[in-house]
């Protein structure tokens, strides 16, 4: 047995590329995840995401690349990666006819533990999760976000090494949602190494320290949620009137200031437009809207979002909350 090399990254993907009959699913994804981080995979469905966790949990082989994961290679050495590796996959598996602590203790009889510290591992992880007191019942009674929570647990009873959360939150409602990512920041702070998928923008801007955008199983863009932002060259800069009568004059000043169209939000009375060395130009702006007597109530710059930058690199809006009605049919890119 070959042992794992301390010093690589607990994650090391090299080109891997897989296909399903004609829809290339990924096309040459390399990444790397060092130590303690949490890196985002960010990509609308069918971008491939679910494809690499299966591929880094040895549920799936390749046809191209190599991957290592805990420094073992997942296709020739399955059985060294499984132990030190926990999945919590996009459709919850734990046993609906168990109860809560039954899930746990039986995940942790599979690891060959004893008895006795099978009992006390659930014991913890159910406080861990804020499950102790729906530990009795069965977990197919449990909501979502129990369901959610219990089956990371699960997925951290061998005390992994390295942590796959294919889409922890899709299908949760805000609650569940903000509880999930209050328990993914624990985890992260106390060191984990985790690989989270996502479509979510601000899910991996709040989460993760890297970002790694995949659209058609290509990785388009990786780095910091900061580092993305600022690759699309520019800051916004937003002007709130204080009478909606005035909008239409704001537009026009920060027509003739901006780089390219201003995007109007009468919701919410304001006018934003992309600017280039826009703290140069604010005061310039400031006099423009006062010459065109637009009472203002705010002005500012700020970064683009996530959401803007997704568009800006994929051409596409990137899903919101409620884009994606569950059981739309996945798209699939065909190959040449
Ligand atoms: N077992 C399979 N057989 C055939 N096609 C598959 C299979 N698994 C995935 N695909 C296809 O491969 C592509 C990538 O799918 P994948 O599930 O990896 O995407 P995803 O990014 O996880 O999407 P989602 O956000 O919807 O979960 C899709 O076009 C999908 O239809
Ligand atoms: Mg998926």
């Amino acid at each position: 047995m070959q042992a794992a090399r301390q010093a690589d990254p607990p994650v090391v993907v090299r080109g891997i590329r897989k296909s399903f009959g004609d829809v290339q699913a990924l096309d040459g994804v390399s990444l790397t995840i060092e130590a303690g981080s949490v890196l985002g995979l960010l990509g609308p469905n069918g971008a491939g995401k679910t494809t690499l966790v299966r591929i880094l949990t040895t549920l799936l082989d390749p046809d191209g690349g190599s991957a290592a994961v805990a420094g073992f290679d997942v296709q020739r050495q399955k059985t060294q990666v499984r132990p030190r590796i926990g999945l919590a996959g996009q459709s919850a598996a734990v046993d609906g006819t168990l109860t809560g602590r039954e899930n746990l203790e039986m995940v942790a009889r599979l690891y060959h533990m004893p008895r006795r510290d099978a009992a006390a591992r659930a014991d913890a992880l159910l406080r861990r999760f804020d499950l102790l007191e729906a530990a009795e019942r069965q977990a197919g009674v449990y909501s979502g976000g129990m369901r959610r929570r219990l089956d990371l647990a699960a997925s951290l009873v061998a005390d992994p090494q390295v942590l796959f959360l294919d889409e922890p939150t899709t299908g949760l409602d805000p609650h569940g949602r903000l509880e999930m990512w209050a328990v993914i920041r624990e985890l992260a702070s106390a060191g984990a190494t985790v690989l989270l998928t996502t479509q979510y923008l601000e899910e991996a801007d709040q989460l993760a320290d890297t970002i790694v955008v995949i659209d058609h199983g290509k990785v388009i863009a990786q780095g910091t949620a900061a580092e993305l932002k600022s690759r699309t060259g520019g800051e916004f800069l937003t002007v709130r009137v204080s009478d909606l009568a005035m909008l239409d004059g704001a537009r026009r000043v920060l027509a003739a200031a901006g780089d390219g169209e201003p995007v109007v939000d009468a919701a919410a009375g304001a006018v934003s437009v992309a600017v280039s060395n826009g703290a140069a130009r604010l005061a310039g702006v400031v006099r423009d809207l006062d010459a065109a007597a637009v009472a203002i109530a705010d002005v500012g710059l700020r970064q683009p979002t996530l959401d803007e930058v997704f568009l800006s690199l994929t051409g596409h809006r990137a899903a919101s909350d409620d884009a994606a009605p569950p059981g739309r049919p996945r798209r699939g890119r065909r190959r040449a």
